[in-house]
């Protein structure tokens, strides 16, 4: 397949900047400190990273309340910090995918602040803004997703209302006005031009909104915990077809690169056909759509193979499927789905890094990083500060790496206080399993560096093999086969006669199989079949 593009079985590494390592001992990371760690992801092998927002924002949300799309936030760096990581990674062969957020900005953008001034200002139709009903009130039903509230937050002196699918400070962009179409354009080129190799769109699905503002019907028993929580589905307020045309033009901004740019979208969508619609045909809208039917799979062989399989069967040919278990607002896969159990974990990495397609890792992936408790006076996710204490929001997710044992665990330095707290860096960091060959870091590492050798691995096709339950067996092109035991009992597969080059379970890797392979529990195999395994009967 060298006719692929790079991303087509590309290891990403996504970098949330503020967390990942702190160059100037302010307890906060930033742009030096990512260049400073650079060989590190040479290292582990990954072929791009993705970074969070690192544009001014108010920080109100973190970085997704944007208020210059074309500068770079002064506590993460500078313009030339940016230019150095593009000089440092390009030497690496590293890609680097920024983070695009055009669903809204910060209220303190420009943009806004001009919309907001009188209703005949040069920006208004930027926004979404809406009379009140006849007899007064929110112009429709819709709620924010964060807050429990409304989405349209009234504005007194222009007697209107605007909408904010998230924060009141996050106003939605009008994406019916051709000149926010032309102004993100300007903004993608912009980045592109620089030699950044892409970007991941901030909730892809939800730009365009219904043109006539309608209700959205209340959630029902049958949906998701995620549409129960805010009480409607979202079918009005995003997840309308339109966006469709705003993403195909997109992509041919980015085909139109003599070396394409690539659009990774987050698609947070419940469906497997809806995730299948962003691909478009399959070469005309995004690059890689996040998958979070799968995140949300249970971790049981079962569902994952049923997502997996549906998956598959859902996206157009052409298309690159993404697997990932972990990111900045959902609970990371080492906690959710294995419950810190080393042996799981190293299950769902080799599942990850075994299946077809594009595999994003969350920064503490490869180490096993578990969930972090964050005390209420530490919270700085507004999520967090609202649900609290039902839920802690996304804080938990987005604390320091874990470099080293030391006190500020190689983040940031001894003497300060980290902008979150630091979890278990004694038990899991980086220094102490780069020097253990058995760790859950170089486990991570040989798996990236076999697939990166094997064309099975890289491009060849899904065959689903049977196998006993509580075990998921499938086959990569024509000899590699992946035996995960997610369950409490050894378990004997089918017949298959090779070699194991890489098991969960170190001790393993060079053995023979002949007859039934057998899996111990929570183990996997990744096995080379001197003959082709005999077909699924
Ligand atoms: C996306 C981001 C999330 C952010 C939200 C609003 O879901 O991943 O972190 O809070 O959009 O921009
Ligand atoms: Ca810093």
């Amino acid at each position: 397949m060298a006719d692929a593009p790079w991303w087509a079985a590309a290891v990403f590494y996504q970098i949330y900047p503020r967390s990942w390592a702190d160059s100037n001992g302010d307890g906060i990371g930033d742009l030096q400190g990512v260049i400073s760690r650079l060989d590190y992801l040479a290292w582990l092998g990954v072929d791009g990273i993705w970074l969070n927002p690192i544009h001014p924002s108010p920080n109100d949300d973190w970085g997704y309340d944007v208020s210059d799309y074309l500068g770079v936030h002064p506590e993460l760096g500078t313009m030339a910090d940016v230019d150095e990581l593009l000089r440092a990674t390009a030497r690496l062969n590293i890609k680097v995918l920024l983070d695009l957020v055009p669903n809204h900005s910060s209220n303190r953008h420009p943009w806004f602040v001009d919309a907001y001034s009188s209703r005949d200002s040069r920006h208004r139709d930027w926004y979404v803004w809406a009379d009140a009903r006849p007899g007064g009130g929110a112009p429709n039903n819709w709620m924010s997703v964060f807050a429990g509230e409304p989405a349209w937050e009234w504005h007194e002196p222009t007697q209107q209302y605007y909408l904010h699918n998230f924060l009141a400070s996050q106003p939605d962009l009008n994406w019916w006005n051709e000149e926010v179409r032309d102004a993100f354009k300007d903004i993608l080129a912009f980045w592109f031009d620089k030699g950044v190799a892409g970007f991941r769109i901030d909730v892809a699905h939800a730009l365009v909104k219904d043109q006539e503002l309608r209700d959205n019907p209340e959630a029902t028993d049958k949906d998701p915990e995620q549409v129960r929580r805010i009480g409607q589905q979202q079918v009005y307020n995003m997840n309308r077809p339109e966006v469709h045309d705003v993403l195909r033009s997109w992509r041919r901004v980015c085909d139109a690169y003599p070396a394409p740019k690539l659009l990774v979208g987050e698609t947070y969508v419940y469906e497997y056909e809806q995730l299948a619609s962003f691909y478009g045909t399959g070469v005309d809208e995004l690059n890689l759509a996040f998958n979070f039917p799968f995140i949300f799979a249970e971790f049981t062989a079962e569902a994952l193979r049923d997502s997996v399989e549906r998956t598959l069967a859902a996206l157009p040919q052409h298309a690159t499927p993404v697997w990932t278990g972990s990111n900045h607002d959902t609970s990371r896969l080492a906690t959710r789905w294995c419950g810190g159990d080393d042996r799981k974990i190293r299950c769902a990495l080799m599942m990850m890094l075994t299946l077809p397609g594009a595999c994003f890792l969350y920064y503490g992936d490869e180490i096993g990083m578990t969930d972090v408790e964050v005390a209420f006076d530490d919270l700085q996710d507004p999520v967090g500060k609202r649900r609290w204490p039902e839920g802690a929001g996304r804080d938990p997710v987005r604390t320091p790496m874990q470099w080293t044992p030391a006190p500020g665990a190689g983040f940031t330095s001894a003497e300060v206080r980290p902008w979150l707290p630091v979890g278990d860096h004694r038990g899991r960091n980086v220094a102490d399993q780069s020097g253990d060959p058995h760790s859950i870091l170089s486990f991570c590492r040989a798996l990236i560096q076999f697939r990166k050798s094997s064309p099975d691995l890289l491009y060849g096709g899904y065959t689903a093999l049977p196998g006993p339950s509580g075990t998921w067996g499938w086959r990569r092109g024509a000899s590699t086969t992946v035996i995960v035991n997610l369950g409490d009992e050894t378990a004997e597969t089918f017949g298959i006669e090779g070699t194991i080059n890489l098991a969960t379970v170190a001790d393993r890797t060079g053995e023979e199989v002949t007859g039934a392979a057998v899996v111990g529990p929570w183990d996997g195999v990744v096995i080379e079949a001197a003959t082709a395994t005999s077909p699924p009967p």
